[in-house]
């Protein structure tokens, strides 16, 4: 999908359907982008409204066919709610909306008029946050289809929205672009998400992350299991061992343009994605409902290579390591057992309780890698527990932070990106819940608290730095469509991640 931006009057342009906010509480045919259209219809276009009790409630549309009487084939009105409640959040679902609306009546030409900015939302911030709803909600995984089903559900794609405005040039580039960016990234965590695990192994997650390095410059070293074991990260190994597509830990760099002193100035993040590419649960096996969705266990690893794939376009200031834990959770003679012991990289032994608490091991092994790279700070980012969706319902991560401030800063990015994190507590009197009986520690730590608990395992591999852990399991899918993207993969924690990393003004 193009996007563009220029000047020009809603009115006089030629169209598949033209975009046009209304707000909530204002005369629906009063407002500057409604007013010229509704005078060319005759006033028919404020009728209709009325009739439909169309008001311009946040992310309610309504199509209007123009029947030749104008240049623009339909409007779409698009709303965006009260005017003392216009944030990003509401561009964000307006927009949204609007696009499917404008996609399913067929529309492949698209023109909006700008999105309304005031308080803290500027212009340029409110463009960039239409742009990239308009992407993101219209997503959709068709690369599996039939000849049979192309064009389904919807007869069409939106090939291009042109923006009409009057931002100067140098702005409204910069807002496409960074829309672009970040609109692609979670784009390409939500197509690896939904890719199934026949495509998607350790070795070709791999090769994509070759591919995404090549095109965003980054640098990339992946490990395969002779290094693994020689460097003593056995989890990686153990856990990836039953399947006949070894296991990978992919490591990518983002080392910011410019001169050095400044790249240097802030510390740098190391980001840890929880790569399972099919999770079977192991010998501790899964039931049949429970192993459906499992091919989007990578959800993590894909949600960080998503967001290294845009530092580049963002100009981000601070140094990047990504590690991604990649191996798939099989069966055969040569898998792991309950009752093996592990050993992690910095030493501390694991007793295993369940194959299927897997996630913890592999990220284990990671944060202990990243960690000695070099970075102030580590974030990772997994479909962790059943019992994080259990405590938040769908669509909430699970934060856990060691850290007061990269806590905060994390749910100013999310809240500020338009996704949903919670903060979770991380109940010390529970570490004896995970405490040894032959090893360290156990793998599982049993039914109550059970996102803490495995929260409360991976704080012992980050070696002491501030450390935040999202517990993506919740959000990590969508079970229906709405005006954030189709059913199915969502890309979460894409978008926070980037805003917390490159964040305008950083
Ligand atoms: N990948 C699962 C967690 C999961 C469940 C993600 C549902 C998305 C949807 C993870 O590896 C797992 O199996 N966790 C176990 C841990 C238990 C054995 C301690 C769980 O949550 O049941
Ligand atoms: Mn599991
Ligand atoms: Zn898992």
């Amino acid at each position: 999908m193009d996007m563009r931006y220029r000047e020009g009057e809603i009115a006089r342009v030629a169209a598949d359907a033209v975009i046009v906010p209304v707000v909530a509480g204002d005369e629906v045919t009063g407002q500057p982008g409604v007013a010229p259209l509704d005078e060319a219809l005759g006033g028919e276009l404020g009728r209709l409204a009325a009739d439909a009790r169309f008001s311009g409630k946040r992310g309610t549309t309504l199509v209007v066919p123009t029947l030749g009487r104008l240049p623009a084939r339909r409007i779409v009105l698009a709303g965006v709610g009260p005017r003392a409640e216009i944030d990003a959040d509401a561009v964000r679902r307006a927009w949204g909306a609007a696009a499917i609306a404008a996609r399913d009546a067929g529309a492949r030409s698209v023109v909006s008029a700008s999105p309304p900015s005031g308080g803290s939302l500027g212009p340029r911030a409110a463009l960039a946050v239409a742009i990239e709803a308009a992407r993101l909600s219209t997503y959709r995984f068709t690369r599996h289809y039939g000849e049979g089903r192309k064009g389904d559900p919807t007869p069409r794609e939106i090939e291009s929205i042109t923006f009409l405005g009057d931002l100067p040039k140098a702005e409204s580039q910069a807002a496409l672009r960074r829309a672009d960016a970040i609109a692609a990234g979670v784009a390409l965590a939500r197509d690896l998400v939904n890719e199934p695990a026949s495509v998607l192994n350790p070795v070709t997650l791999a090769e994509e992350a070759e591919r995404v390095a090549a095109a965003s410059g980054l640098t990339i070293e992946v490990l395969g299991p002779e290094k693994l074991a020689a460097m003593g990260a056995d989890t990686i190994v153990a856990v990836g061992k039953g399947s006949a597509n070894e296991p990978r830990l992919i490591h990518l760099t983002y080392t910011p343009d410019g001169d050095g002193a400044a790249a240097g100035s802030t510390t740098a993040t190391g980001l840890v994605g929880k790569g399972i590419t099919f999770d079977t649960g192991g010998y501790s096996i899964k039931p049949y409902e429970g192993m459906l969705e499992m091919k989007g266990d990578m959800a993590g690893a894909a949600a960080v290579l998503g967001t290294m794939s845009a530092l580049r376009a963002l100009d981000c200031r601070r140094t990047v390591h990504a590690v991604l834990c990649a191996a798939e959770n099989m069966i055969s003679d040569r898998a792991f057992r309950p009752g093996d012991i592990l050993t992690a990289m910095n030493g501390i032994t694991i007793e295993i309780l369940s194959t299927d608490a897997e996630g913890r091991l592999v990220l284990a092994d990671g944060l202990v890698y990243a960690a000695r790279q070099g970075v102030g700070e580590l974030i990772d980012v997994a479909t962790l527990t059943g019992a994080a969706m259990v405590a938040l319902g769908e669509g909430t991560t699970a934060l856990f932070a060691s850290d007061d401030r990269l806590a905060t800063d994390l749910l100013t990015a999310s809240s500020a990106a338009g996704e949903r994190f919670w903060r979770m507590p991380l109940t010390e009197a529970l570490n004896e819940k995970i405490r040894g009986q032959v090893g360290d520690i156990k793998n599982t730590g049993g039914r109550g608290g059970g996102a803490i608990t495995a929260a409360l395992f991976l704080q012992r591999f980050a070696e002491g730095l501030p450390w935040a852990h999202l517990d993506i399991a919740p959000s990590a899918r969508a079970e229906k469509s709405g005006p954030d993207g189709p059913r199915g993969a969502t890309g979460v924690a894409v978008r926070s991640l980037l805003t917390y990393l490159a964040a305008e003004g950083h």
